[in-house]
C-alpha cells in the first residue's frame, strides 16, 4: 500500500489522473462549487446541489465518488441505481446546517403542528438536511428544496391551499417567503414551539431556526464599505445569508445563479460576492478580466476538508475492489427519502 502522505502533491495529481483514466465510464465525481481547486480539477461535472442531484440520478456509472458534504452524498445514494455505489472521500465532511434539524425535534414540531391545523401542513426540508429528515418529509406527503427552486416549491404549497413547515435554515425561509411577498404571514419556530402555539395558528409558513455558519459571517458593515469603495460593485450573496444582507444586496441566488451572473457579465463588471470563499476566488482567477472579490473571507471547513489524497485513496480501493467505505442508508429511509426528492425533481 503506498504511503500517500509521502507522495508530493503533483504525483497524487498524476496518479489520480491515471486511476480515473483506469475507471474509465465505470466513474463519475460530481463536484460542489465550494470544492478546492485541487478537487475541482478532477470534476466529471460542477455544479450546485439541485444540478448535482439530477446528474447523480442519471449516471450510468457505477461508481459515484461525490465530492461535497454529506448530506449530498446522501441524496447521490438516495437517487441512483441500486447497483451503483457511492463514495465521498471524506465521510466527515458534515454541514452544521443540517445538524440543527434532528429527526425527534422535526417530530415534537410536526406534533404541535398537527395540534394546530391537522393536515393543513405540507413538510419542505432544504437539501441541506439529514436522510431521516428527507424520508420523515417523503412519508409526510412533503418534499426537499435546494436554494435554485425553493420558491416553486413554496408556490406549489401555498397554491394547494397548505402551509408550509420548512426546516432548516431560517434565512432562507424567511428570504424565500420575503422575496414572495409574504414577510407577515410567516413564524420562526424556535425552542418550545408549545408556548409558539398562538403565534405558530396565524402563519402560512413556519420556518425552523437554524442556519450556516459560513453565510452568518456576512454583515452589513462589509456590505457598506464595499458600496462606499466603489458605488459600481454589484453585490450577490447566497440566499443563506441574513435577510438585511439579502436586502440590502444586488441579487441573491444558488451557487450556480452566482456563477452565471459573473460569466455572462461583460468585461470589466465588478462583483463583490457573498459566499464560501473557494468558488469565490475560482471565480476571480477564471475571470480576470472582471473584478470579483468576496464581499468577506469566509470558509466552508466542511467542504474543504476533501483533499486530493482522500479522494485517491477513495480511487485507490474502488480498484481493488474494496467498496466497504461506501455511503450506505437504511432500505425505508431511501425509499421515503426517494419520494421527497424525486417530488422536489418533477416539480422544478
Ligand atoms: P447551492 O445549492 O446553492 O449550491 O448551495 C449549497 C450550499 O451548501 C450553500 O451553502
Ligand atoms: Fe453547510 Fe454552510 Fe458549508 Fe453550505 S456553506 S455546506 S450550508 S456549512
Amino acid at each position: 500500500m503506498v504511503d500517500l502522505q509521502k507522495l508530493g502533491d503533483r504525483e497524487v495529481d498524476e496518479r489520480i489522473a491515471v486511476l480515473k483514466e483506469k475507471l474509465g465510464e465505470d466513474l463519475f465525481i460530481p463536484v460542489h462549487h465550494y470544492q478546492r481547486d485541487e478537487i475541482v480539477q478532477f470534476a466529471d461535472y460542477t455544479g450546485d446541489s439541485l444540478e448535482l442531484s439530477r446528474v447523480s440520478a442519471k449516471t450510468d456509472a457505477r461508481f459515484i465518488v461525490f465530492c461535497g458534504v454529506f448530506f449530498m452524498a446522501e441524496i447521490a445514494r438516495v437517487l441512483a441505481a441500486r447497483d451503483k455505489y457511492v463514495f465521498i472521500p471524506n465521510r466527515d465532511a458534515g454541514c452544521p446546517l443540517a445538524d440543527f434539524a434532528s429527526l425527534e425535534d422535526v417530530e415534537a414540531v410536526w406534533r404541535v403542528l398537527q395540534e394546530v391545523d391537522a393536515g393543513g401542513y405540507i413538510p419542505v426540508t432544504y437539501a441541506n438536511s439529514h436522510a431521516e429528515v428527507k424520508a420523515f418529509c417523503g412519508r409526510e406527503g412533503g418534499l426537499v428544496c435546494t436554494s435554485s427552486n425553493v420558491q416553486k416549491i413554496f408556490s406549489w404549497i401555498l397554491d394547494r391551499g397548505k402551509r408550509v413547515f420548512f426546516m432548516p435554515d431560517r434565512n432562507l425561509g424567511i428570504n424565500t417567503a420575503a422575496a414572495m411577498g409574504m414577510a407577515d404571514e410567516f413564524c420562526v419556530v424556535r425552542s418550545e414551539p408549545e408556548k409558539e402555539r398562538e403565534e405558530i395558528r396565524g402563519k402560512r409558513i413556519v420556518i425552523w431556526d437554524g442556519f450556516c455558519i459560513v453565510h452568518k459571517r456576512f454583515t452589513m458593515q462589509q456590505v457598506a464599505r464595499w458600496r462606499g469603495e466603489d458605488p459600481e460593485v454589484r453585490i450577490v450573496v447566497h440566499p443563506e445569508s441574513d435577510p438585511e444582507i439579502v436586502d440590502a444586496s444586488d441579487d441573491t441566488g444558488s451557487t450556480s445563479k452566482i456563477k452565471r451572473l459573473v460569466e455572462e457579465s461583460p468585461p470589466g463588471s465588478k462583483w463583490v460576492i457573498g459566499t464560501e470563499f473557494n468558488m469565490v476566488q475560482r471565480l476571480k482567477s477564471e475571470h480576470p478580466d472582471k473584478f470579483v472579490e468576496p464581499l468577506e473571507v469566509s470558509v466552508c471547513r466542511n467542504m474543504s476538508s476533501i483533499r486530493r489524497r482522500d479522494l485517491m485513496k477513495t480511487l485507490l480501493a474502488i480498484e481493488d475492489g474494496d467498496y466497504a467505505d461506501q455511503v450506505v442508508l437504511p432500505e425505508d429511509q431511501v425509499r421515503d427519502a426517494a419520494a421527497a426528492i424525486e417530488k422536489m425533481l418533477e416539480i422544478s
